[in-house]
């Protein structure tokens, strides 16, 4: 029989979605308009009000960054109406510039799980490799090469390393990963930005992504792996610190041992929920849609306890706030 607890976990599965979709209705208002820190406040704006009316005593330990630095949706902010103690990890608009560009993969995400569970990591780099499920434990390091992380993998998937593809962002300080993947001749898939939605690829075969590799934010990398714990897939990160301004930030968040190679579950050890809706059209999920006095979006939730993926699309009236 369904417990009591199970059913607030499908519940709050499901509400989380209302919250994606409301920052990305938001944030679709900005869509091409050339104006990305607008984009980011809107979608930030609605995902606070939206995770407001919950029953959750909830705390942002990912959130929009410092509570300096950010009024809404900084670290540490509380959100709810009370309930059960969760960590709640947030990427209103996850690719700003997308938005700002009208280009594809913008997403709103949250991933909420038991309080103390997820990673509480500073608005740093880092560095991320991460695979689908279906491979051994362990097939790919962090600190292996990139030719031989491509190599195992090719043979773990019984194919040539030709037929491996990686995806990378398209930054300069990837050109030695490129080079690397080129020498084994594997293809190398360039996003612009988004790299929550590149980890999230490996997957999803349909995407014919087999591994991310790369640096990114650190934030982006724990909210990765909370999808990936609902959906299966190995992950590792590493932070990369640029200066001690970073390193004082890592410190006080709580990390001790600045060097850590973290496996998925270091970042995301509890039961978690994730929940993503499409801003702009995406290979994971259509972009908003506005139609005459309606809006329809598509949004994925999904739970690391029983690994439901459910797809929601849903048509509501144009808000009116
Ligand atoms: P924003 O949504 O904040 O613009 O981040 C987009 C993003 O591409 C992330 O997905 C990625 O982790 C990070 O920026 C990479 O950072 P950088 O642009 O500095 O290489």
């Amino acid at each position: 029989m369904a417990t009591q607890e199970g059913y607030l976990d499908r519940i709050l599965t499901i509400e989380l979605g209302r919250c994606t979709e409301a920052a990305a209705v938001a944030a679709s208002t900005m869509i091409g308009r050339g104006d990305k820190e607008s984009a980011d406040q809107a979608a930030v704006t609605a995902l606070r009000d939206a995770l407001n009316v919950l029953s959750i005593d909830g705390t942002v330990v990912i959130g929009e960054g410092e509570r300096d630095e950010a009024p809404m949706l900084y670290i540490g902010e509380k959100v709810g109406q009370g309930g059960p103690k969760v960590d709640i990890a947030l990427d209103p608009l996850e690719g700003t510039t997308l938005t700002a560009k009208a280009m594809s993969n913008a997403l709103a995400v949250v991933a909420m799980a038991q309080g103390g569970t997820l990673l509480h990591s500073p608005d740093v780099y880092m560095q991320k490799i991460a695979v689908g499920p279906g491979y051994p434990e362990g097939i790919v390091d962090i600190d292996a090469s990139t030719e031989d992380n491509i190599l195992v993998l090719a043979k773990a998937k019984n194919v040539a390393p030709s037929d491996i593809t990686l995806c990378v962002l398209d930054r300069d300080r990837h050109q030695p990963i490129i080079d690397a993947a080129r020498k084994v001749d594997a293809r190398v898939f360039l996003i612009p930005d988004g790299d929550v939605a590149g980890v999230f690829h490996t997957t999803e075969p349909s995407t014919g992504i087999d591994m991310y590799v790369g640096t990114g934010g650190a934030p982006e990398g724990v909210l990765a792996a909370a999808a990936l714990r609902c959906v299966g897939g190995q992950m590792q990160g590493r932070l990369l610190f640029r200066n001690d301004d970073e390193r004082g930030r890592a410190e006080k968040a709580g990390i001790t041992d600045l060097d850590r190679k973290y496996d998925l579950l270091d970042l995301a050890s509890g039961d978690v929920m994730f929940a993503a809706t499409g801003v702009t059209n995406g290979s994971m999920l259509k972009g908003v849609q506005w139609e005459s006095g309606r809006v329809r979006t598509q949004t994925v939730v999904m739970r690391s306890k029983t690994g439901t993926v459910r797809y929601i699309d849903a048509i509501s009236n144009i808000p009116t706030k």
